[in-house]
């Protein structure tokens, strides 16, 4: 993050160190509020229609009202990678978050206060296939968080202690698991591979709808791969032939150890080595402007 890179604040640009909100802010005294994380690349939005409709999920799911019209939100955010993309030259991964606005203290929701509107870009490092391919160790833990998972809430504090602990423990990632099922990573989906076949969970209140998740299957599906969203047990997780996370920054992450054991040969699988392919065909397709969204 550059402290000279230009945000977007209430309807104004400027310098992401100048700007500043309230010590009210809902955001700040109850984490009330919603966000999402764009990738750009080449300055073009990534999977913009699908991100803006789970904004509205979202939005709707905390019954605050959206400020601004699809056109709005895309002219607003394609404004923001232009002004960025000189000193980001190249990708972006555009931070966007919604409050319930300024308000005394108090857990009722505020009456005609404006939602604060905030938006920044952080540059995207390509990603380095070599280092994607060594993949990454993840641990298996309970699944603390509340029931509205499917929620992308800017109250993270469960997801950061997962993250926290598998950090501590020589892992990347936690992968959680509920009643014996698994749900998805602290801040990324999952996919495993069984004798051939790529599996996600089924999408509930329990996980979040990733966008990564769903191109992965919209790909996959398109180039014949035999997937499936399905309940996934945590003892098939264990035994899968490979394991993936998935999400807007990190696109399709192996992990090659689980609860201190290899998965598969310990590397990065065969279906993985498809997927990635299709994917940054994707990509590049997008950095050079091909009209490939909505599908
Ligand atoms: N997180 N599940 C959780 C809990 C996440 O936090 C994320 C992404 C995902 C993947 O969603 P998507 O493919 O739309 O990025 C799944 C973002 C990147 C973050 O919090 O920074």
């Amino acid at each position: 993050m550059s402290l000279s890179s230009i945000c977007y604040l209430n309807g104004d640009y400027q310098p992401l160190e100048q700007a500043k909100v309230s010590v009210l802010d809902r955001g700040f005294i109850f984490g009330d509020g919603v966000y999402e994380v764009i990738p750009a690349y080449g300055g073009h939005l990534f999977r913009l229609q699908q991100h803006l409709q789970r904004l509205d999920n979202s939005l709707k799911a905390i019954k605050l009202t959206n400020p601004l019209s699809n056109p709005q939100w895309q002219n607003m955010l394609q404004m923001l990678v232009e002004k960025n993309q000189d000193q980001n030259n190249g990708d972006q991964s555009i931070y966007l978050q919604l409050t319930r606005g300024v308000a005394k203290r108090d857990h009722s929701f505020p009456q005609n206060t404006p939602a604060t509107v905030f938006a920044m870009s952080n540059p995207l490092p390509t990603a380095d296939m070599e280092k994607m391919q060594a993949g990454v160790a993840a641990i298996t833990l309970d699944d603390i968080r509340w029931r509205y998972c499917h929620i992308k809430t800017i109250a993270l504090l469960p997801n950061i202690l997962l993250k926290q602990e598998a950090i501590e423990k020589h892992a990347s990632e936690a992968i959680l698991v509920r009643e014996g099922l698994v749900t998805e990573g602290s801040s990324s989906n999952l996919f495993i591979v069984n004798r051939g076949v790529i599996k996600t969970p089924v999408k509930s209140e329990q996980l979040l709808p990733g966008v990564t998740r769903d191109l992965i299957v919209e790909l996959a599906q398109k180039n014949g791969l035999a997937c499936e969203q399905t309940t996934i047990s945590e003892t098939e997780l264990l035994a899968a032939d490979e394991v993936w996370l998935s999400s807007s920054t990190r696109e399709i992450l192996p992990v090659t150890r689980l609860n201190e054991k290899m998965v598969g040969e310990g590397t990065a699988g065969p279906l993985w080595r498809k997927m990635i392919k299709i994917y940054q065909t994707y990509k590049q397709q997008l950095r050079a402007g091909a009209e490939i969204e909505p599908t």
